[in-house]
């Protein structure tokens, strides 16, 4: 499960203990004076956002951490949603401070809850959702700029994975002999070594210079390049079968290009 998949399902519960807590709210603000059970609501109430403070801490925690280690410049839509959650956050502290400490508010803090009722589904939507519906529910990792990180140790810390080794790439004239080979036989009948001209595959000259590859815009680096042969978009074949080593040497030869 990579990351963003984690966050995704955290956040759809997210979404239920926001549904809970407007229920609540319509239930004991909504229906009348006549209303016997509030108080059990009100309970309930104060429950659901409790879950949804956890889990919003839990998913922010997430958020931070994967874009500490990417160190990735925010897309538009991440943009958004960093906007959204931390008007998010004020808007909560605000809806308390009503409730406990500024009575006279206190009609306001209904409002209020239904805007952030409504914000967190436009929050949860524009990025969690935009991921499952692309992903096919986490099936199509190319989409997934958290594939090449995971969580390790007690305190949740997002590290890169890949052994540092296979980022290095190799410049002998051996290694790249060999990778040359590789390729003409591998790769050659897809991909044109020399221009950026489509066969089947874009051509890869340039291939490493070049800041992105070619389709998935992922970064143009070693760790990227064994993530496409191991788990290739598109209709590429998967080249999982290729040692580590033999591998290294394709890489250095498109190091090349
Ligand atoms: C049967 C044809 C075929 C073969 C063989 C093939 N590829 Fe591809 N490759 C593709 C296609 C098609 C794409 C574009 C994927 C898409 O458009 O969805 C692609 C994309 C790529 C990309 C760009 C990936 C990106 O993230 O932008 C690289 C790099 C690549 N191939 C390298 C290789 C290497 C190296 C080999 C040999 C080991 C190889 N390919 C063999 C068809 C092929």
């Amino acid at each position: 499960m990579t990351i963003f998949f984690i966050k995704s399902l955290l956040s759809l519960m997210l979404l239920l203990g926001a549904c809970l807590s407007m229920y609540t709210m319509f239930e004991i603000f909504g229906r009348g004076p006549s209303a016997a059970s509030a108080g059990n609501f009100k309970k309930l109430h104060k429950a659901s956002g409790y879950i949804y403070v956890l889990l919003f801490v839990l998913v922010s925690y997430l958020c931070i951490g994967f874009m500490t280690a990417s160190k990735a410049e925010l897309s538009s839509r991440a943009a958004l949603h960093v906007v959204i959650a931390w008007s998010l956050i004020v808007l909560f502290i605000v809806k308390v401070l009503f409730v406990r400490v500024y009575r006279q508010f206190y009609g306001h803090a209904r409002t209020i809850g239904i805007v952030m009722g409504v914000m967190s589904f436009v929050l949860v939507g524009i990025t969690s959702g935009h991921y499952l519906v692309v992903s096919g529910f986490g099936k199509d990792r190319s989409v997934d700029k958290s594939a090449y990180y995971e969580l390790r140790g007690p305190l949740l810390r997002v590290v890169g994975t890949g052994i540092p080794a296979s980022s290095v790439i190799r410049t002998d004239r051996q290694s790249i002999g060999r990778g040359r080979t590789l390729f003409l036989s591998r790769c050659a009948t897809c991909h044109d070594p020399l221009t950026t001209n489509t066969i089947v595959g874009p051509g890869l000259k340039g291939l490493l210079k070049n800041p992105a590859l070619p389709v998935s815009k992922h970064p143009a680096t070693a760790e990227s390049l064994r993530f496409q042969l191991r788990q290739p978009m598109g209709r590429m074949p998967s080249f999982a079968y290729l040692t580590e080593d033999e591998m290294s040497d394709l890489i250095a030869y498109l190091n090349t290009l």
